[in-house]
């Protein structure tokens, strides 16, 4: 059985994993340095890298030993990487570990795009999916609608404009007083509050793919200050309804525009958003196809995804030379 070990390291989170290459998960393992960013309210690219310098060592043991491997010299025939887009100083710490591994045990190895890692997640949990599948990929940095033909044949219909969806969740969150990432704190409150109780516009209505996010905060900051009688509960609500109204209303008109879809899904921590979540199902049905929407341990940052992604590269581009660099702007668009 052929096996990768994956590495991920774009952002906060210091990720191993090892997987055949039926994309079977033999383990997968993640250590985050959220808990040294929080009281910055942001990821602080020089702690986070501090942090993976510390990390990676020990997490890329442990993926292997939970794999049933030997760490000290496992039977592994490819590793993944994350070679960007993310942290320039994260990024390296990964990329130059998963040269140490290729060369001191005389492997292949080869770099992956983030986002097309996050786009490949569903495929672990979901080997039986038709194509083609439209995928809403909503991040702390990225928010995009993407239409795959197959595995790796993907073209980005639209992105956001201005602000990523987790980007909006974490500067309204903190606006709010929340702490960070106010993604899952915003999702948390919502539970106990009422959509539309404040008046939010949908932004981007027009006939595009692309999004909007920035002036749906700057609404929530003027209509908090006109009406500071509304409960924590109901603006999280509202905005959280606002954010997934925008993204669904895109996710039908791409449905109506290309009526062949088999299959939506989710990808990117905002994946995990219950609203979103729920609306997915929702157009799923309405369109008569699949709703593919992967645990949340698939949705946030992870290497499994890298290692799936990495698989397909490596089958269809071969391996990457040792001398390849991390690149901080990796657009999807530019991977052909
Ligand atoms: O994909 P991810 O783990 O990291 C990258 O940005 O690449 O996404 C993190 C983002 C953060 O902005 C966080 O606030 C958001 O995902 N997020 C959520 C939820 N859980 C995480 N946003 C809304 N609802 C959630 N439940
Ligand atoms: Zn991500």
């Amino acid at each position: 059985m052929a096996l990768a070990l994956a590495i991920e390291t774009s952002c906060d989170d210091t990720a191993a994993a090892v997987v055949d290459a039926q994309l079977h998960v033999h383990s997968s393992v993640i250590e985050s340095s959220i808990d040294q960013h929080r009281a910055f309210g942001g990821v602080v690219p020089e702690l986070a890298g501090r942090a993976h310098l510390t990390t990676i060592g020990p997490v890329v043991r442990r993926a292997l030993v939970e794999a049933g491997l030997d760490p000290h010299a496992p039977a592994i025939d490819v590793v993944a990487v994350t070679s960007g887009p993310g942290l320039i100083g994260s990024l390296l710490i990964g990329l130059s570990a998963a040269k140490a591994y290729a060369l001191a045990w005389d492997l292949p190895f080869v770099g992956v795009n983030h986002l097309e890692g996050h786009l490949f997640a569903p495929l672990l949990e979901r080997p039986d999916l038709q194509w083609p599948i439209v995928t809403l990929l909503v991040s702390g940095g990225h928010s995009m609608i993407v239409l795959q033909h197959g595995p790796g044949e993907h073209e980005v219909l639209g992105e956001t404009i201005d602000d990523a969806a987790g980007e909006a969740y974490d500067k309204v969150a903190r606006w709010l007083g929340l702490a960070y990432p106010g993604g899952p704190e915003i999702d948390r409150l919502a539970a106990g509050g009422t959509p539309g109780t404040l008046k939010l516009p949908v932004s981007m209505t027009g006939e595009d793919f692309d999004f909007s996010f920035s002036g749906l905060k700057t609404a929530v900051v003027r209509a908090t200050e006109k009406h500071p009688e509304v409960a924590l509960a109901d603006v999280a609500a509202s905005f959280q309804a606002a954010v997934s109204e925008q993204l669904l209303r895109k996710l039908r008109r791409t449905l109506v525009a290309y009526p062949d879809v088999r299959a939506v899904a989710l990808a990117g921590g905002v994946a995990a958003n219950s609203a979103l979540r729920r609306g997915v199902e929702r157009v799923a049905q309405e369109f008569a196809v699949a709703a593919l929407l992967p645990s949340l341990s698939m949705c946030t940052d992870n290497a499994a995804m890298i290692a799936a992604a990495g698989w397909y590269r490596f089958a269809h581009g071969g391996p990457s030379d040792l001398a390849l660099s991390a690149r901080p702007s990796w657009a999807l668009a530019e991977i052909s």
